[in-house]
C-alpha cells in the first residue's frame, strides 16, 4: 500500500505558542487514519497545517512530493478537501448552489454527472436542493459540507468533527456515508472525530496526540484495545 499523504517532523505555532511539535503522522493511500486527542490536542491545527492555512516547519508530502511552499488553493488542486469544522457553507445560497461551488471548474455536463454523484450518497440534499443552506438542519449542513467537499472529486478527504453535535441516528449516517465513499471512491481520509469508538471502527491506522505529540500510534484495531485509549477515549 503506498503512502499518500506523510508529515514529517511538523511543527505548528500560534504566535510564539508552539502547538505540534514535531508530528510524523502518515496516510496510506485509500486508508483511513483517525487522530484522537483531547480539546486543544491540535488536531484542528494539523488539518489546517496540511491544507496550508499556518506556517509550518517540518515537511508535508503528498505523493511523495512537498506541499509546504504552496497555497491552500494549490493543495486543493492536487486533490485534498478539507471539511472544516463549523461546516463553512454559504449560509444565504441553496444547497445546490453549494455543491456548484465545490467544483466551479468543472465543464457543465461534469457539473451535472458530479451532482448525480454526491446525490446519490445523499439522496436527502437531492430533496433540500432549492433550500437556503442557512435553514438546513444541522445534520443536513454537515452532509452539504462533505457533498461539498466531494464535488471537486478529491482523492484525499480531511474531516474534523463531522459528527459534532448531531443526533445519534445522524452520527451513524454520516459514518456510513463516509464508509460508502472511501469504498465506492477509493479515498483516502484523515478523520478528526470526538466519537472515537465509530472514528477507530472506520479507520485502518490511528493515532493518538496529546498536547501537539503523538503518543501512539498503529493500526486502528490495535490502537483501540490498549488500556490508555479503552480508558479515555472508548469508556471501557
Ligand atoms: N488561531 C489561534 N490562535 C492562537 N491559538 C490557537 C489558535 N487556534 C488554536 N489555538 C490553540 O492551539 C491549540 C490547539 O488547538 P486546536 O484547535 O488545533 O485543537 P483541537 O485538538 O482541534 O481541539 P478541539 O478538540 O477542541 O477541537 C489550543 O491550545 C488552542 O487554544
Ligand atoms: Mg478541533
Amino acid at each position: 500500500m503506498t503512502t499518500h499523504l506523510r508529515t514529517r517532523g511538523l511543527t505548528a505555532r500560534y504566535g510564539s505558542a508552539r502547538v505540534l511539535h514535531g508530528l510524523d503522522i502518515t496516510v496510506r493511500r485509500g486508508c483511513v487514519t483517525a487522530i484522537l486527542g483531547a480539546n486543544g490536542a491540535g488536531k484542528t491545527t494539523l488539518l489546517r497545517a496540511i491544507s496550508r492555512a499556518l506556517p509550518t516547519e517540518g515537511d508535508i508530502e503528498l505523493d511523495g512530493r512537498s506541499v509546504v511552499g504552496l497555497k491552500t488553493e494549490d493543495v486543493a488542486r492536487l486533490g485534498v478537501a478539507h471539511v472544516p469544522d463549523g461546516r463553512g457553507t454559504f449560509t444565504g445560497l441553496t444547497a445546490e448552489d453549494n455543491l456548484r461551488l465545490g467544483a466551479h471548474r468543472l465543464r457543465r455536463a461534469e457539473m451535472e454527472e458530479q451532482l448525480e454523484m454526491v446525490y446519490g450518497f445523499f439522496p436527502k440534499l437531492k430533496q433540500r436542493r432549492r433550500q437556503q443552506a442557512g435553514t438546513l438542519s444541522g445534520g443536513e449542513q454537515q452532509m452539504l459540507a462533505i457533498g461539498r467537499a466531494l464535488m471537486s472529486c478529491p482523492r484525499l478527504m480531511m474531516f474534523d468533527e463531522p459528527s459534532v453535535g448531531l443526533a445519534p441516528i445522524l452520527v451513524k449516517e454520516i459514518f456510513s456515508i463516509m464508509r460508502a465513499i472511501r469504498k465506492e471512491r477509493g479515498v483516502s481520509m484523515l478523520l478528526v472525530d470526538q466519537n472515537a469508538a465509530r472514528a477507530l471502527d472506520l479507520a485502518d491506522d490511528a493515532y493518538v496526540l496529546e498536547t501537539g505529540r503523538v503518543v501512539l500510534a498503529g493500526p486502528a484495531a490495535e490502537v483501540a484495545s490498549h488500556p490508555s485509549v479503552r480508558a479515555a477515549y472508548l469508556g471501557a
